[in-house]
């Protein structure tokens, strides 16, 4: 049994790829999906993907109670983790430009167990970051409708249950129905086609960098030095402040940079996934990271970084100026769209996780299905769009921020190691991008994953027992349905 559970699904050379040829990446080597994106469209996905609630909700707080005016360093620190991982993401994605990302590499490197374990953190990362983005959206387009005069009740617009104090409690909502909304309305777009989502994804990306660079142009004019100093606050205790801070904040912040991988998933409906794979990871990662350390610069040089304790930080820092109040309404639209497009290409990749798993006999057949028409996923999409709104109606997600994190480092972990065993164990394999000096980058890209993991458990062992929780009734899905339907197995009897 346990060689069964370690079965290595193998890696064939890819032939080159060209639009409208399907790419030989299932067991069948039969896709469907249609190949239709362009190195432009990669890029603007990441982006699309990855700012959002990390810069726009979270990065206020993490200045506010653990890293002070180091958030710059935070981001810096989470940045490096996820550009190993990245250029490891891009090695294979290049290589074996099929729609399961992460789940697919590890099926092909260290075998079909921890390809589930892999699998099941890329649901855990998406479905409950894509909840988690609504849940922040519903907040910030409540705060714009008011703006404008027009107010939800408040039933109408809050989840019926909260976090507070290590206890579920009610809050006296009844259900968040503007996140249901906007999870229905995205499920929907991903569900009628690939060119339609990232076509609606590209004007979201114009609208929410455009703003990002008025907030820094017009910001940059009020920064203060003053605010810069001390850089890291002496250390309060725990993780507030200090170097143990600014690592806690790191371990935060990571959120903001989860959503580049997501551009793998699109591998199997990209023109020419050799060359532009590794152009729409790498160069929305460049982009973003930049982004962030100078907004995260500007946004505490403007005001005291123990001010930016807010739901809105990046319009907070706007507060007291008046003559950049304008700016302020201007920050909370480019948020509600940022988040908009986060939802989406989350959405968009999820269900293809699930078809690439599906099509490995590994979950129920349907989900794996494509639209004859729309040439979509069009079952997985429609339960995950269902299990989003639900989730984003009903629950309090303020804990589902580390979770998802930990999910997506395990993730990024595992593919690390995957490049290397593949670099021994396939040399001989077609690499259209190779990570430069992988011993050293995929072994940084690992440890430096796997010790944000760790700081997050250990600041927090309520996570523990979360993530521990969610793989082990991942698990219990496999054993009961996957082990025995794995086409792999029955393949090599
Ligand atoms: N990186 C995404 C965000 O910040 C998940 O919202």
């Amino acid at each position: 049994m346990s060689k069964g559970l370690f079965i290595i699904k193998p890696v064939e050379p890819q032939p080159h790829v060209d639009a409208g040829e399907p790419v030989e990446g299932s067991i069948e080597g039969e896709a469907g999906l249609r190949r239709v994106l362009t190195a432009r469209h990669l890029v603007l996905l990441g982006i699309g993907a990855i700012i959002g609630a990390g810069i726009f909700v979270i990065s206020g707080t993490a200045a506010a109670n653990h890293a002070g005016p180091a958030i710059m360093i935070s981001f810096v620190l989470a940045g490096l983790a996820c550009a190993f991982a990245g250029l490891c993401y891009a090695e294979f994605a290049a290589m074996i430009p099929v729609s399961g990302s992460a789940y697919s590499y590890t099926y092909a490197t260290l075998g079909e167990a921890v390809a589930w374990f892999v699998g099941w953190s890329l649901v855990l990362e998406y479905l409950f970051a894509a909840s988690a983005v609504a849940v922040g959206w519903s907040g910030y387009a409540s705060g714009l409708l008011g703006t404008f005069g027009i107010q939800l009740p408040e039933a109408l617009a809050a989840a019926p249950l909260a976090y507070s104090d290590g206890q579920i409690v009610r809050t006296g909502g009844l259900i968040n129905l503007p996140a249901v909304l906007i999870a229905m309305a995205v499920a929907w777009l991903c569900y009628v086609g690939i060119r339609q989502s990232a076509t609606a994804n590209a004007i979201i990306v114009a609208v929410k960098v455009i703003v990002i660079l008025m907030f820094i142009g017009f910001g940059l004019q009020h920064v203060d030095p003053a605010n810069w100093q001390p850089l890291i606050p002496p250390n309060e205790g725990g993780d507030r402040f200090g170097v143990m801070g600014v690592l806690r904040g790191a371990s935060i912040v990571f959120f903001a940079y989860i959503g580049f991988d997501a551009v793998s998933t699109a591998a199997q409906e990209a023109k020419n996934p050799q060359r532009d794979m590794p152009i729409g990871i790498i160069g929305s990662l460049v982009v973003c990271t930049i982004l962030y350390i100078i907004v995260s610069a500007v946004m505490t040089g403007m005001i005291p970084y123990a001010q930016l304790n807010t739901a809105e930080p990046v319009a907070t820092a706007l507060g007291p100026y008046p003559d950049l109040l304008w700016l302020k309404t201007i920050v909370q639209i480019g948020a509600v769209a940022g988040l908009s497009s986060v939802i989406l290409v989350l959405m968009m990749g999820l269900p293809r996780i699930l078809y690439a798993m599906a099509r490995d006999g590994l979950l129920f057949k349907s989900l794996g299905d494509v639209h004859s028409k729309f040439r979509t996923p069009h079952k997985a999409t429609i339960v995950v769009g269902v299990l989003a709104s639900i989730i984003a109606a009903l629950f309090p997600l303020g804990i589902l921020g580390d979770l998802v994190s930990m999910g997506t480092l395990l993730a990024f972990a595992t593919v690390c190691i995957g490049v290397l065993v593949l670099r021994y164990t396939r040399p001989d394999l077609v690499r259209p991008f190779k990570v430069p000096f992988a011993p050293v980058i995929c072994t940084l890209g690992a440890l430096s994953c796997l010790s944000l993991v760790v700081f997050t458990v250990v600041q927090n062992p309520t996570n523990l027992a979360l993530i521990i929780g969610w793989t082990l009734f991942g698990f219990t899905i496999y054993f009961l349905y996957g082990y025995r339907h794995s086409k792999l197995r029955k393949q090599q009897g």
